[in-house]
C-alpha cells in the first residue's frame, strides 16, 4: 500500500484528537538490566552492574510537583524485581513492595507504574525485591520533584547520590550479598565510596556562587557523616520535606541509608582554592565532592536563604489521645534474641539463623501476616522505636512522613529515622494515606534478615 504524506499527517492529527483517556501511547520505559561502567578509577577494568535504561545509577527522573509519573518497568534482569518510589506519598498500588502491594515482576515481564507526585522535593527510586543485592548492584536513581513556585534563587544545582560499593581487587562487585556476617552486624559496607558513581566527583564553581545540593544516601548500609569546607550552608529540606526555617550546617550532617538533605551552599573560598563536601570517616575527612573555585561570581556573600514553600497537608499531628505503639528492635550480633516468631512459625536462634533471619521487631522475624497496627484514616499514631540491639538502624515508613516527638517540640517531617543503638526514639504520624505500608530497616541486609513490619491504613 502506498502511504502518502497526507495520510500520515491525517493519522497523526487523529491521534491528537482522541480524548486523553483513550490514547494508547505506551509510557516511557524503565528497563532494568545488566550494564557495564567504569566505576573504579582509570587503569581498572569496567565493572558489571545492574542499572536502569542502560545506566547505573539509573537516569534522573525530574518532574514538576503534581505531575504524573508514568514508567513501564521492563525486567531485563535474571531475577524478579520491582520499583519503589522512596518518600513519595504514593497511591498504595504503585508502592512497589512484592508480597504487599504487587507481585514481583518476573524476568522478561513488565509492570506499569503511574501516579501523581503530591510533594516537591528530593526523592529516589530503587529496586525493592532482593534489595540487598539489587540496590547494591546499581538499581537506584534520583527522583526530583520541582517546586511549582517559590524556588530558591540559586546559580546551580547538583543532585549527589552518595554510595559505597564492595569491590574485589579486580574491580568486580563482590557478590556476597547474602553474607550472614554483614547481616548480623552493620550491613553491607562497601570499600569504595562514590558520588554519582565516581570516586572523584568534582565541578568548578565561582566564589560567592550559591548552589542547591540535593544529597541522597543510596548506600546499602553506610551512614554518611558529612561536613562542609569552604562552603557556608543551610539545610532547607530533609527527606524531601522543607524545613520551616533553613538550619545552618554547623558541624556534621548525618545521613542514614535512604535519607536525603537539600542544602543551599555559598562558596566562601577564593579563586584557586577548592571547597568540599567532606565525608568524615575514622581515618579522617575524605573529599565526597570537590568544588574547584575558578573565579568570583559576586562581590559579597548573599543574605541567608528563605525557607522552601511547604508541601500540602503537612500540619502538626494532634498528640493528645493518640494511640501509642511500641516497636522493639532485637537481635543481631551481640544482641539478646534467643527465639522469635516467623512466617513459618516459632524458631530458636539456631533455626532463625538457618533461614538467614537474625533480627526481630516485637519478637517477629520477617514480614508478619498481621500488621503492626490498623489505623483509621486520619488517625494519629505515636510509635516508640526501641533499639535493643548493638547496631544503629535507619527505619523507613512507606507512604507517609512522620515527625519525631522531642521533649519540647515535634521534629521535622522525615520518612527515615536513624535510631542509634540502645536508644529509644518516638515518632508521630498521621495515617492519612490508605493502604498497606511497609515499615522496615533501610540497612538492606537487616531488612532481608527480618527487620520489617507493616501498617494498614483503612
Ligand atoms: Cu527505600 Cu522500603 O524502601
Ligand atoms: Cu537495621
Amino acid at each position: 500500500m502506498k502511504i502518502t504524506r497526507r495520510q500520515l499527517m491525517g493519522g497523526a492529527l487523529g491521534a491528537v484528537l482522541l480524548p486523553a483517556g483513550v490514547r494508547a501511547a505506551a509510557p516511557a520505559t524503565l528497563r532494568a538490566g545488566p550494564v557495564e561502567r567504569q566505576l573504579a578509577p582509570g587503569g581498572y577494568p569496567p565493572t558489571a552492574l545492574w542499572g536502569y535504561e542502560g545506566s547505573a545509577p539509573g537516569p534522573e527522573i525530574r518532574l514538576p510537583q503534581n505531575a504524573r509519573l508514568e514508567r513501564r518497568l521492563v525486567n531485563g534482569l535474571p531475577q524478579a524485581t520491582s520499583v519503589h518510589w522512596h518518600g513519595i506519598r504514593i497511591d498504595n498500588a504503585m508502592d512497589g513492595v512484592p508480597g504487599l502491594t504487587q507481585e514481583a515482576v518476573a524476568p522478561g515481564g513488565q509492570f506499569d507504574y503511574a501516579f501523581r507526585l503530591p510533594d516537591a522535593g528530593t526523592f529516589w527510586y530503587h529496586a525493592h525485591n532482593r534489595s540487598t543485592e539489587q540496590v547494591a548492584r546499581g538499581l537506584h536513581g534520583a527522583l526530583i520533584v520541582e517546586e511549582a513556585e517559590g524556588r530558591p534563587e540559586i546559580d546551580a544545582e547538583e543532585v549527589l547520590l552518595l554510595d559505597d560499593w564492595r569491590m574485589t581487587p579486580e574491580a568486580a562487585l563482590s557478590d556476597d550479598f547474602d553474607n550472614l556476617h554483614d547481616r548480623s552486624h552493620a550491613g553491607r559496607i562497601g570499600n569504595y565510596v562514590t558520588t554519582n558513581g565516581r570516586g572523584d566527583w568534582s565541578r568548578t564553581v565561582r566564589r560567592h556562587e550559591r548552589l542547591r545540593l540535593r544529597l541522597v544516601n543510596v548506600a546499602n548500609a553506610r551512614i554518611f557523616e558529612l561536613a562542609l569546607a569552604g562552603l557556608e550552608g543551610w539545610v532547607v529540606a530533609l527527606d524531601g520535606m522543607p524545613l520551616d526555617r533553613p538550619r545552618p550546617v554547623q558541624e556534621t550532617l548525618v545521613l542514614a541509608p535512604a535519607q536525603r538533605a537539600d542544602l543551599i551552599v555559598d562558596v566562601t573560598v577564593a579563586a584557586g582554592e577548592t571547597a568540599y563536601l567532606v565525608h568524615l570517616t575514622r581515618e579522617g575527612g575524605m573529599a565526597q565532592a570537590a568544588f574547584e573555585v575558578t573565579g568570583q561570581a559576586a562581590k559579597a556573600p548573599r543574605p541567608a536563604p528563605h525557607a522552601l514553600p511547604p508541601n500540602p497537608n503537612t500540619g502538626l499531628p494532634e498528640l493528645t489521645g493518640a494511640r501509642r505503639l511500641d516497636l522493639r528492635m532485637e537481635g543481631g550480633a551481640m544482641g539478646r534474641l534467643s527465639d522469635a516468631m516467623t512466617p513459618q512459625g516459632p524458631k530458636s536462634m539456631q533455626g532463625l539463623t538457618q533461614e538467614g533471619l537474625v533480627w526481630a521487631l516485637n519478637g517477629f522475624a520477617g514480614l508478619p501476616e498481621a500488621p503492626l497496627a490498623e489505623a483509621a484514616r486520619g488517625e494519629t499514631l505515636r510509635i516508640a522505636l526501641v533499639n535493643d540491639t548493638a547496631f544503629p538502624h535507619g527505619m523507613h515508613l512507606h507512604g507517609h512522613h512522620f515527625r519525631e516527638v522531642l521533649p519540647d517540640r515535634l521534629g521535622p517531617l522525615r520518612d527515615t529515622i536513624l535510631v542509634e543503638r540502645g536508644t529509644r526514639r518516638e515518632i508521630a504520624m498521621v495515617a492519612d494515606n490508605p493502604g498497606d505500608w511497609l515499615f522496615h530497616c533501610h540497612m538492606l541486609g537487616h531488612q532481608a534478615a527480618g527487620m520489617k513490619t507493616w501498617l494498614r491504613v483503612a
